[in-house]
């Protein structure tokens, strides 16, 4: 069969890798792809906006299933254009993609349906969130509704920060639209834990677990980035939690999708906290996680293309989902001065060394091709991803293959699974 990955990073990456080992594929496109998954797909240049181009595309190859893998067309409904021209496509509608596309939703939704998250009040005007403020406890969290690169979250000390806070998402639209309405919520304490899952519309199969971390420099301090490395399984994720979370939390939210008319196929990524009082949701996205996908996918053993199908189908009960009893860690390297500012465009050396090592994999983030010379074309330009028996020493294995790589302001984060060594 033929398959279309639309996107262009890290996490595309690891998708079309994961895509190229299914037996039942015989071409790969990506749109628009870069110079990492050259080596498995065709990279065409069509952005991933770019919806009528994109259903063209696909009708003029004869793709039979394109795969969705960022957020931003999933929201704008990307997964319906395709579905009007009788196209199969893996993610969910723009009904369903709004677990994600709004957080008022996604908090309004928790609360309807009983499932565990902080306490919040949801805004569409300024003046009524600075009122709130004044009476509220702090550290405080402000989040714009809508999609912002992951960086709408504001945690706030102090109730000057707050309001400065308010007026930067609501009246200078910081983050563009996605500040036309906002939640604040309560400030929770505990270890994250990202879960990814596949769903069908009523069946729901959790993968193995990840940590990510988001602050740009070591100690996690810095801005918040898109994911400055990731580790997987995480050893918090005990199988206490686990059960508390298939309870209240996973089918619940399936179940909840479908009773609003929303039916939900593709994947649901849980960011949980483990808090005090019992886990709980933090946020939902609507697809794999960029870095978590790096160190999940890699460790999966059912064929990607079989559960998707299985996805779109509705027969994701009769798939069983297996994934290798080891672990897995990713390092981004990026470009100095990432999220702010940073220069593109430098040669990358040693990526050959990736191939003579079984369990090692270099996923381009932000690459491309200048001739024949692989090149820097972003922030977050390389995840590193190792596996080993155990977390410790995929670590080790990680860090290791970071050395192999080389180009000009390279930076990595050097304590990425650091917690491992207090679990
Ligand atoms: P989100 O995009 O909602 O996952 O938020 C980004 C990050 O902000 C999360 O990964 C947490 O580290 C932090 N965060 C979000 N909500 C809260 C909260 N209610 N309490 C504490 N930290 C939070
Ligand atoms: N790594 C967090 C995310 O993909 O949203």
């Amino acid at each position: 069969m033929k398959v279309l990955i639309v996107g262009s990073g890290g996490r595309e990456h690891a998708i079309a890798w994961s895509v190229a080992k299914s037996e039942n594929v015989d071409k790969i496109y990506c749109a628009p792809g870069n110079a990492g998954i050259a080596e498995y797909a065709e990279c065409v240049s069509i952005g991933a906006m770019e919806f009528d181009k994109l259903v063209a595309f696909a009708k003029e190859k004869e793709i039979d299933l394109t795969i969705i893998g960022m957020d931003d067309p999933l929201v704008g409904g990307v997964v319906d254009a395709f579905e009007k021209e009788g196209l199969r496509v893996f993610g969910p509608r723009k009904n369903a993609a709004v677990l994600e596309g709004s957080k008022a939703f996604s908090k309004d939704l928790m609360k309807k349906y009983h499932i565990p998250t902080a306490a919040y009040e949801n805004f569409d005007n300024a003046e009524a969130a600075l009122a709130y403020l004044e009476t509220a406890k702090f550290p405080i969290v402000l989040k714009a509704d809508g999609l912002a690169l992951g960086k709408g979250v504001l945690i706030c000390n102090t109730l000057e920060e707050a309001k400065e806070g308010v007026r930067s998402i609501m009246l200078d639209k910081q983050f563009g639209s996605a500040g036309n309405r906002m939640v604040i919520e309560e400030f929770m304490t505990g270890r994250e834990v990202s879960v990814l899952s596949f769903v069908d519309g009523k069946t729901i199969k959790t993968m193995t677990s990840a940590q990510d971390h988001k602050r740009a420099m070591d100690g996690d301090r810095g801005l918040n980035t898109g994911g400055m490395g990731t580790f997987s399984p995480s050893p918090f994720y005990t199988e206490e939690v686990d059960a508390f979370c298939k309870k209240y939390i996973y089918q619940a939210t399936v179940d909840a999708m479908r009773a609003e008319g929303r039916e939900f196929h593709g994947i649901i990524f849980f960011g949980l906290m483990l808090t005090a009082d019992g886990p709980k949701v933090l946020e939902y996205n609507a697809r794999f996680g960029d870095p978590e996908a790096q160190v999940v996918l890699p460790r999966m053993k059912t064929d990607i293309i079989e559960v998707m199908e299985a996805c779109i189908d509705g027969t994701l009960d009769e798939v069983n989902l297996e994934f290798e009893d080891n672990a897995a860690v990713c390092v981004v390297l990026a470009s100095e001065g990432y999220p702010v500012k940073y220069e593109k465009g430098f040669p990358i050396d040693g990526l050959e060394e990736f191939k003579k090592h079984d369990g090692y994999y270099c996923f381009h983030a932000g690459t491309k091709f200048e001739g024949d010379t692989i090149v820097t074309n972003g922030g977050r330009v390389l995840g590193v991803t190792a596996k080993g028996k155990d977390l410790k020493e995929a670590r080790a294995n990680a860090y290791a293959a970071t050395e192999w790589v080389s180009f000009a302001n390279k930076y990595k984060r050097n304590d990425i699974g650091k917690a491992i060594d207090e679990a």
